[in-house]
């Protein structure tokens, strides 16, 4: 949906993928060595994230949308979302209204609830 609005407004879209952040335990830090593991988690995860956005600029391009950028940071998905649109003036927020889990229950997802609720611009949530 943002590829194509982007193409028929001939907008820059800026993609953007975060990695949850996954802050280990004091205690657990003490009781075993996790350093490790956490730095790995986070360079496979900067690996997957990059194929997701490449992907998604891949699908983005091929409806018309030329001015793309993407992004992969780690931290709170919302938290982050929210900061990137603020240092990249973006002006328009696009996310699906949950993710690709198959939960179900909930209207919308945490993410896009609290992106919608703490945004200072307009967010476009798809079903
Ligand atoms: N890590 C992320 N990076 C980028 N966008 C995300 C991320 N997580 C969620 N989003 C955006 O938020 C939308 C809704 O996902 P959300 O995570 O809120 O729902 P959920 O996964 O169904 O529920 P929850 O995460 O609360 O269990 C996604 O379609 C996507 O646009
Ligand atoms: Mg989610």
């Amino acid at each position: 949906m943002a590829g194509e609005m982007a193409q028929k407004f001939d907008a820059e879209l800026a993609l953007l993928y975060v990695i949850r952040d996954t802050q280990i335990p004091d205690g657990v830090q003490k009781m075993a060595d996790v350093e490790l593991f956490h730095e790995t988690r986070l360079t496979a995860m900067q690996m997957v994230g990059k194929q997701i956005v490449d992907e998604c600029e891949t699908q983005v391009r091929s409806l018309g949308a030329d001015k793309v950028k993407s992004e992969v940071r780690p931290g709170d998905p919302a938290g982050v979302i929210l900061h990137y649109a603020d240092e990249a003036d973006i002006d328009l927020i696009v996310m699906g209204s949950r993710g690709l889990g198959n939960l179900e229950g909930m209207l919308m997802g945490s993410v896009s609830r609290k992106v919608t609720n703490l945004s200072k611009v307009a967010c476009l949530t798809i079903k």
